[in-house]
């Protein structure tokens, strides 16, 4: 088989290195890729929002599968427009990926079938908004409907904080159009994680679960970034807990998308807050998560291939899905200043010298020059598989020892 994956992240580089092991799978490409994906497979220069050069790109070299990582391609639909060629790839159409493309869509998917998760309204009037925001309490959160790369939330600890949070999203544009709606919720406390599950027509099968650490720095502090860490199992998974939001929330969502008759083929991310054991939902992605992907398919032992194969066959509950009892960590090294201003092109030293033992997914990084150099806010994802959350971690963080870059960051309190 001949394989393309879409996208440059640190996901993609861990579902590439999956495939890689897949036994049937003869060639990979990727577009774009980054430096560490060079190594396993064939970079495409081609832009991931470009669909019809892809599409040129995939008739030409007769790809078999093409499998989609980031949002915006599958918001945009990529795979409606694949599917009208007779071109087989993996990802949800447009109209599931509104699920994350619009915040509005998914809190009435949500609400509509009885799915918990917080109370809200939603806006087009700023003034409206403002009349009525006191009646969240506070903190409240206000969210642009539209993709906005993960920073289009706003938690407000006070009215004034939320007047200007709404005339920043919706009278000054900083999201652009995608605050020409905005969502204003209640704040929920506890504690948040994320479940994946594959999902077809017929089932929805939840992954081993994994936690993220959104914050930039140690301890939840400082603006959120797109994951500076996971670790699976995720330490508040309990059997209980599985239970619940297998049955309050994935069962339903696979009711919910036979009643609305919404085709779902993909992954859905299940963004949870959990609270006294009680299981919401802040958000649905309709993709990998990154960094989440890099633990969970590290632990996957059951080739990605055959989930693929059968999810697109509706076939998703004859296969049975295994994963390994280790667990795994993965610590991101960024830029200094990520998630706001910082450079790039910095040399990276170090790699050759890291243990046998120690995975190293690239986020942003290329090649200039035939030296290694950043190429993004997050750099790479150093990542280790062994008996226990805590062994993993502190294997990462001895051999993260050996690696240098100018003003690399990371937490030090991944797994710890
Ligand atoms: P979202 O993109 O909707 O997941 O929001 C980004 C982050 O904002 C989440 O990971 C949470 O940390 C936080 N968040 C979103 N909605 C809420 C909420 N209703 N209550 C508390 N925190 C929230
Ligand atoms: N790690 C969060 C995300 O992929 O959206």
């Amino acid at each position: 088989m001949k394989v393309l994956v879409i996208g440059s992240g640190g996901r993609e580089h861990a579902i590439i290195y999956k495939l890689k092991k897949d036994k049937r799978i003869k060639e990979l490409f990727c577009a774009r890729g980054n430096a560490g994906i060079s190594k396993i497979a064939t970079l495409v220069d081609i832009d991931e929002n470009d669909t019809k050069s892809l599409i040129d790109f995939v008739k030409k070299e007769n790809i078999d599968l093409t499998i989609v990582g980031p949002e915006v391609p599958l918001v945009n639909g990529i795979v409606d427009k694949f599917e009208k060629e007779n071109l087989k790839i993996f990802g949800p159409n447009k109209e599931c990926a509104k699920l994350e493309g619009s915040k509005s869509f998914c809190k009435d998917f949500l609400v509509r079938h009885n799915i918990n998760t917080a109370k809200y309204k939603e806006y087009t009037d700023v003034n409206l908004a403002i009349k009525e925001i006191d009646g969240f309490g506070y903190p409240v959160v206000i969210k642009a409907d539209g993709l906005c790369g993960g920073k289009g939330v706003l938690i407000c600890k006070n009215r004034q904080e939320a007047i200007q949070g709404l005339k920043e999203i919706m009278d000054n544009k900083v999201f652009k159009t995608a605050g020409d709606k905005v969502v204003v919720e209640e704040f929920l406390e506890g504690i948040e994680m994320s479940v994946l599950a594959f999902v077809d027509n017929n089932s929805i099968v939840p992954m081993v679960s994994a936690k993220d650490h959104k914050k930039v720095f140690n301890g939840e502090k400082g603006l959120n970034t797109g994951g500076m860490g996971t670790f699976s199992p995720s330490d508040i998974y309990t059997e209980n807990l599985e239970k619940r939001i297998k049955i309050d929330i994935l069962d339903k969502t696979l009711e919910g998308f036979k009643k609305d008759n919404l085709n779902f083929k993909g992954v859905l991310f299940v963004g949870l807050m959990v609270n006294d054991g009680v299981p919401k939902v802040l958000e649905f992605n309709t993709r990998f998560g990154d960094p989440e992907t890099q633990v969970v398919l590290t632990r996957l032992e059951t080739e990605l291939v055959d989930i693929i194969e059968a999810i697109l066959n509706n076939s998703l509950d004859k296969i049975d899905i295994k994963y390994t009892k280790k667990e795994c960590v993965c610590v991101i090294l960024s830029s200094g200043g990520y998630p706001e201003k910082y450079e790039i092109e910095k040399e990276i030293y170090g790699l050759e010298n890291l243990d046998d033992d120690i995975v190293v997914y690239h986020s942003g990084t290329k090649l200039k020059d035939g030296k290694l150099v950043t190429n993004g806010g997050r750099v790479l994802g150093i990542t280790c598989l062994d008996s226990s959350v805590e062994v993993a971690s502190n294997k990462v963080y001895e051999n993260i020892k050996k690696i240098n870059f100018e003003n690399m960051h990371f937490r030090t309190d991944i797994g710890r």
